[in-house]
């Protein structure tokens, strides 16, 4: 693309191709930088304005932008073995990223499945299952059970398996869907609940749907540990992972935790998983920070002893061109060494808890922040009219854009978006690089205050 293509950016749309923001709905009213440098924490626009990129994008870019090493190794992959298919031929570095990956998973997990992102990680784990009862005599279970809220993917199965109430026309007559439980939210709960409470009821309703369904007809349960977008970063009560185990266990249901968003040590564990280990899950599906944008990667997490019997009876099926390809390897391999030597899982946890803190510090002076909740560097920040009756923002006034527009004039690249139609709320994630300073959450948070002085003047304007 010559320089000037890349100046129509701020004219009408070119005649030919476009970004991929193209496809977004048009009453998506933030315009958006065009990027041409990143490094650590930071972003760079064409016209030389500075951002720190407050979520890591959608929870991606965990080691930050602009590894030299991690770049290194890429490029010296490439030199030395592009591409070798897995069908007909195996490599080193595929045994090198799923041994890395298996251990610090620990026992449970020894097999990984490696893929091109989450929602073909998702895909893979429910695949699995399915060609599981089905090589060992139990084809009767095929049911899914997943929660509402929440998000599982991009494809029309995992799509399917999100719960989204907007998508209901979408879906009507087309797509096959998961049945739909409780989720455990925790923030703004029907009188007289307690998160705890909250979480029991929603055990209480899970195990009402398997009977409904029939235990032997379900498959798996799948849900987030700690939620993203979809519920801005709920965590649930350590009570209500030992209650799934519990049930999944009694009715021979496959218990999967989405960890694409939460995994790989944003929460401050290499797995979320890894913080209830009485409560363990049968699968593990990472992505985002494993590859940390540096490349699609994605890993699908079984027990040994599944992936060997299945292997003695059908095999399992399926699947990629581009699963495990050595220059992704290479990259992963190269992202976990930076996880060590920059002992980055620590970090989430410590500068997650200090970041935290200094939000909540900031209700006083902007009661239109309702809630922060999440665990390490993975926060959800929710927005509301009254912090008392827990109010939301009307629908009209766009907050989730807003706060965008805001962060963006103020040095902030923040991720948010309207899910469900706003029905559970509005919040942004605040999930900065894992390899973020003290020093560094002062300056976001300098800005994420001037942001917010303009957000709240754009609020009041608008009453
Ligand atoms: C919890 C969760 N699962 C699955 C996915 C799908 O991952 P991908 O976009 O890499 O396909 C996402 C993406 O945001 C996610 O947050």
């Amino acid at each position: 693309m010559s320089s000037q293509d890349v100046n129509a950016f701020a004219g009408p749309p070119p005649l030919r191709g476009g970004t991929q923001d193209m496809f977004y709905a048009q009453s998506n009213i933030v315009p958006l930088p065009v990027i041409t440098r990143t490094k650590g924490i930071y972003m760079w626009d064409e016209d030389g304005n500075e951002y720190i990129d407050a979520s890591s994008g959608p929870v991606v870019s965990n080691i930050g932008h602009g590894n030299e090493r991690v770049a290194e190794a890429m490029a010296q992959q490439a030199k030395q073995l592009d591409f070798a298919y897995s069908r007909v031929a195996r490599h080193r570095p595929n045994l090198a990223l799923t041994d890395r990956i298996a251990t610090l998973a620990g026992p449970g997990f020894e097999r990984v499945a490696l893929s091109s992102g989450g929602s073909e990680a998702m895909e893979i784990a429910i695949k699995f299952v399915r060609q599981y009862v089905v090589a060992t005599g139990q084809p009767k279970r095929r049911h899914l059970l997943t929660c509402l809220p929440s998000y599982h993917g991009g494809t029309i199965a995992t799509l399917g398996m999100s719960g989204d109430e907007a998508l209901g026309d979408f879906f009507d007559g087309f797509g096959m869907t998961s049945h739909k439980v409780p989720a455990p939210l925790t923030y703004r709960l029907p009188e007289p609940h307690t998160p705890e409470s909250y979480a029991q009821f929603a055990l209480d309703a899970l195990e009402a749907k398997i009977y409904e369904l029939g235990p032997d007809t379900v498959l798996a349960f799948a849900i987030e540990p700690v939620g993203g977008l979809a519920t801005g970063c709920v965590v649930p009560p350590p009570a209500y992972f030992e209650g799934i185990r519990d049930i999944c266990s009694r009715h021979g249901i496959f218990l999967i935790f989405d960890e694409v968003l939460c995994g790989t040590g944003r929460t401050g564990q290499f797995l979320n998983a890894h913080y209830y280990p009485d409560a363990l899950p049968d699968i593990v599906v990472m992505a985002k920070g494993l590859g940390s944008g540096y490349a699609p990667l994605g890993a699908t997490l079984f027990p040994a002893h599944l992936v060997d019997q299945l292997s003695t009876l059908t095999g399992f099926g399926f699947s990629h061109t581009y699963n495990a390809n050595p220059i992704t390897c290479a990259t992963g391999l190269a992202v976990l060494d930076e996880y060590e030597r920059l002992n980055l899982i620590d970090n989430a946890a410590a500068v997650g808890d200090y970041l935290k803190e200094r939000v909540w510090a900031m209700t006083d002076e902007f009661p239109i922040i309702g809630d922060v909740r999440g665990q390490g560097l993975l926060l959800g920040i929710e927005l509301v009219a009254d912090p008392v009756s827990k109010q939301p923002m009307t629908a009209d006034f766009l907050p989730t854009e807003k706060i965008r527009i805001h962060g963006l004039n103020n040095g902030l690249i923040i991720y948010s978006r309207r899910t469900a139609g706003g029905k559970y709320g509005d919040w942004f994630l605040l999930s900065p690089p894992l390899t973020i300073t003290q020093a560094e959450c002062d300056e976001l948070l300098r800005r994420l205050r001037a942001a917010f002085i303009d957000f709240v003047s754009d609020w009041k304007g608008c009453q």
